[in-house]
C-alpha cells in the first residue's frame, strides 16, 4: 500500500491540520514527519477549534494511529500541554499516539539557546518561534542529539547533563541578557519526560514497512512549508529541516517509490509570520483586509502575519520540487469582497522578466510582475459545493489550474471541517 503525502507549499500556515483532519477517515495512519512544537494545526469542528503542535492532526479521529516520526523533535514540556488538553476532551490516546526512538528531543536549554542565538542577531534575526527548533536540529546534525530511545536507558540524565552543561556554556557565550532558572526548567521537563514514557516508544521505520506490507493506508503530514524548507526555502529565513517531499522519506524511512499522492496545500493569497523575504508582500489596505477577515495571526507565538497577493512562481516552484499530483486551495472565502485580485506570474529580476525562482529574492532584486482579476462579492462560508461557487473565483481557479497543470481538488471556504468544498 502507498504513503500519501501532505505538504504545505508556502510559508507555513496554509491550513494543513484541516485539511489532515478531513482526510483522515480514509487513512489507518497519520504520521508527522519533521519539524516540532514551531507548528501550530488548527482544527475547528462541532464549533470547537484545536491547536496541535506536535501530535499528529488525527488524533480526533477513533480509529487512525497516529505517529511522531523519526524526523520530528519533540519538547516533553510542550507534549504534556498537548496530552492535558486531550485529557480534558476525553480523547483516548493512549493506544492511538506513538512515537518514534529516532525521534529527538528538545531539551530546555536548545530553547534557551534559540533566545540567546535570535537576540544576538539584532535585526537580523530570523524570527524563529524560539520553541528549540534550530539547535536541537543542530544537535542531531552534529551528532550530540538525546532521542526518544535513550529515554529507554538507564543512564540517559548524565547524557543529558553532558549536553545541558555544554548548551549552558554556549549560552553564556553568546553574551546576551537572557533570565532564566534552569532548574526549574529541569523540573517541568522531568516531569514531562515521565508523561511521555507513559506512551509506546517504537522502531517506527519498521512499523510503517509492515503496516504497508499489510495493506495499511498511511498520510504523511508536514508542518511548515515548502518556502520554509532548510535547502529549498528563503534561506537562512527558514526553518531546520526538509519541510518538502523528500523529508518525508528520511523523517520516516519510507522509501521514494512508495509515495503515491502529493497534497500540496496553499492559501489563496500569500501570508509568512516571521522575518525574510515576501515580493508579493502588501504594506496597504488589501494586506490589512486579508489579515482581518482571515485571522492572520500565528497559531503557536500569536504574532501577527505578513499578508500579500498570491505569488504563481514561487508556487510553481514549491509544486515541482514536491512532486505535487492534486492541490488544495486554502482560505477562498477571505478573498471575497476584494473588488481586483492581483496574482504574481512572474517577476522582475536584474532587468529581465523570469517566471522562475532566482537565488536572491530580496526586494531590491525582484520586482513581482502581476495579472490581475475580476474579484466577486459572494460569502462563500455557507457554500458546500463546487457548482455553487462564483463565475468569477472559478475563473480565478482555472487559471492557477492552468498554469500549474495541476487539479485544484480541494477548496475550502471557511475553517470548519464541514467548509470543504471538494471538486
Ligand atoms: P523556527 O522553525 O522556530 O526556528 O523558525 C524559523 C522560521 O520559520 C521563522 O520565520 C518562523 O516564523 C517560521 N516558522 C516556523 N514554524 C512555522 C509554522 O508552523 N508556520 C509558519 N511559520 C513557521
Amino acid at each position: 500500500m502507498a504513503v500519501d503525502l501532505l505538504l504545505g507549499l508556502q510559508w507555513g500556515d496554509e491550513g494543513k491540520g484541516k485539511i489532515v483532519d478531513v482526510l483522515t477517515s480514509n487513512y489507518d495512519i497519520i504520521a508527522r514527519f519533521q519539524g516540532g512544537p514551531n507548528a501550530g494545526h488548527t482544527l475547528v469542528f462541532n464549533g470547537m477549534k484545536h491547536v496541535l503542535h506536535t501530535i499528529p492532526s488525527g488524533i480526533f479521529h477513533e480509529k487512525s494511529t497516529n505517529l511522531v516520526g523519526n524526523g520530528v523533535v519533540i519538547d516533553p514540556v510542550i507534549f504534556k500541554k498537548e496530552l492535558d488538553k486531550l485529557d480534558t476532551q476525553n480523547i483516548d490516546y493512549k493506544l492511538s499516539l506513538i512515537i518514534s526512538r529516532k525521534a529527538h528531543l528538545i531539551l530546555p536549554t536548545h530553547r534557551l539557546l534559540d533566545a540567546a542565538s535570535e537576540a544576538a542577531k539584532g535585526k537580523a534575526k530570523i524570527g524563529s518561534t524560539l520553541k528549540g527548533i534550530g539547535p536541537t536540529y543542530m544537535d542531531k546534525t552534529g551528532r550530540n542529539g538525546i532521542r526518544v530511545g535513550d529515554l529507554e536507558l538507564d543512564n540517559w540524565t548524565e547524557k543529558y547533563r553532558a549536553l545541558a552543561n555544554k548548551h549552558q556554556a554556549m549560552i553564556d557565550f553568546y553574551d546576551v541578557d537572557l533570565q532564566y532558572n534552569l532548574n526549574e526548567l529541569e523540573d517541568e521537563f522531568f516531569a514531562a519526560v515521565e508523561t511521555l514514557k507513559s506512551l509506546a516508544f517504537i522502531d517506527s521505520e519498521a512499523y510503517l514497512h509492515n503496516a504497508q506490507s499489510e495493506g495499511k493506508s498511511i498520510l504523511a503530514e508536514g508542518a511548515q512549508g515548502s518556502l520554509l524548507d532548510i535547502d529549498f526555502g528563503t534561506y537562512p529565513f527558514v526553518t531546520s529541516s526538509n519541510t518538502t517531499a523528500a523529508g518525508a522519506c528520511t523523517g520516516l524511512g519510507v522509501s521514494p517509490g512508495s509515495i503515491k499522492e502529493v497534497f500540496g496545500i496553499f492559501k489563496a493569497y500569500t501570508t509568512r509570520v516571521g522575518s525574510g523575504p515576501f515580493p508579493t508582500e502588501l504594506f496597504d489596505e488589501d494586506g490589512e483586509t486579508m489579515a482581518r477577515v482571515g485571522h492572520e495571526f500565528g497559531a503557536t507565538t500569536g504574532r501577527p502575519r505578513r499578508c500579500g497577493w498570491l505569488d504563481l512562481v514561487a508556487l510553481r516552484y514549491a509544486c515541482q520540487i514536491n512532486g505535487v499530483t492534486q492541490l488544495m486551495m486554502m482560505k477562498a472565502d477571505v478573498l471575497s469582497g476584494f473588488k481586483t485580485l492581483k496574482v504574481c506570474t512572474s517577476y522582475r529580476y536584474k532587468g529581465q522578466e523570469i517566471n522562475h525562482l532566482p537565488y536572491n529574492i530580496e526586494p531590491e532584486n525582484v520586482t513581482p510582475i502581476y495579472t490581475e482579476f475580476h474579484g466577486w462579492s459572494e460569502d462563500l462560508t455557507q457554500m458546500d459545493h463546487a457548482s455553487t461557487l462564483p463565475e468569477a473565483l472559478m475563473t480565478y481557479i482555472d487559471f492557477l489550474e492552468s498554469e500549474l497543470d495541476i487539479p485544484i481538488k480541494i477548496v475550502s471556504v471557511g475553517p470548519d471541517r464541514k467548509q470543504t468544498i471538494f471538486r
